[in-house]
């Protein structure tokens, strides 16, 4: 308790203060992402920047390494540049890495972070080749894969709403994007591959944080997160979730009079540590 009180204590991970140190270690939280802006919105799928500020200032301190291996548009690093962090982010699809760039270009820019020594660097790649990619030793990994190919299943979410406005309902057509695979147990062997070489790169002792969900199809629920946490145990240790909550989503009528199904709204962020 004295700690708490003084903060005095052995802080070997982060520099947060113990009262913040406590309060991100609840198991579950409430981000509700503020407005996206004009570039990361033409992305189907991307989480705050400000959600991965909060991980990034939990398993690392200034000037550490932080590596996300499908990088979109640029969240991970955005954090990075925003909590004084160096990043590396790999992205198969030019597109989504060009609009990494420039966010982070525009976020120096808007910080006046030109004197800042620290590197945010956009690599585009297939990261099922990761493990070829030269790279410092990472300290921390922050990353979310597809969900599957949930994004090219027609009604899936705000799909409709997206293409009436001409953005993009998918990440891409390339055969090497992991969102167009659309065997179950392929998309998860491969993704687990992934994780397994980003796992080589990382420094013993190091942690992982995957933010994936449980995905339905028809009525059958892929218990996605589930089977990335199982099967993951055989390289990391598994370390529990956080599990993310949003409350200002739409509720549908999904069912309704007829049968269970419920509206999803929470995220998993599985937390593993190298052995
Ligand atoms: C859920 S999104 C990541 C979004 C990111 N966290 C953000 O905030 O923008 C998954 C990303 O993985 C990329 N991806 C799919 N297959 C890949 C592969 N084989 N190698 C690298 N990136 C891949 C997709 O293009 C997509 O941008």
């Amino acid at each position: 308790m004295d700690a708490i009180k003084t903060n005095k204590f052995l802080n070997l991970l982060n520099e947060l203060s113990a009262k913040e140190w406590i309060k991100f270690q609840k198991s579950w939280f409430v981000h509700n992402p503020p407005p996206r802006d004009k570039k990361k919105i033409l992305h189907p799928a991307a989480f705050p920047e400000t959600l991965a500020a909060e991980f990034v200032q939990f398993f690392t301190k200034k000037g550490q390494w932080v590596l996300d291996p499908m990088v979109g548009t640029g969240s991970t690093l955005l954090a990075c540049l925003m909590t004084g962090r160096n990043g590396i982010g790999i992205e198969l699809i030019p597109k989504w890495a060009e609009i990494a760039k420039q966010r982070l270009e525009e976020f120096r820019h808007q910080l006046s972070l030109f004197g800042d020594s620290t590197q945010q660097l956009v690599i585009i790649a297939d990261a099922r080749n990761v493990d070829q990619i030269d790279m410092p030793p990472i300290d921390y990994v922050l990353t979310s894969p597809p969900y599957w190919d949930m994004l090219r299943r027609k009604g899936f979410e705000n799909q409709d709403r997206r293409q009436l406005n001409g953005l993009d309902t998918y990440y891409s057509d390339d055969p090497a994007d992991l969102g167009n695979i659309s065997d179950y147990e392929r998309f998860l062997t491969e993704l687990v591959n992934i994780y397994r070489k980003v796992g080589e790169k990382m420094k013993p002792k190091a942690y992982m944080t995957i933010i994936v969900k449980n995905v339905k199809k028809g009525s059958k629920v892929y218990p996605l997160a589930w089977d990335l946490a199982l099967r993951l145990r055989e390289f990391f240790e598994l370390r529990d979730e956080k599990i993310w909550c949003q409350d200002n989503q739409k509720l549908a009528p999904y069912g309704l009079g007829r049968t269970w199904v419920s509206n999803t709204m929470h995220h998993y962020c599985l937390i593993f540590r190298k052995p």
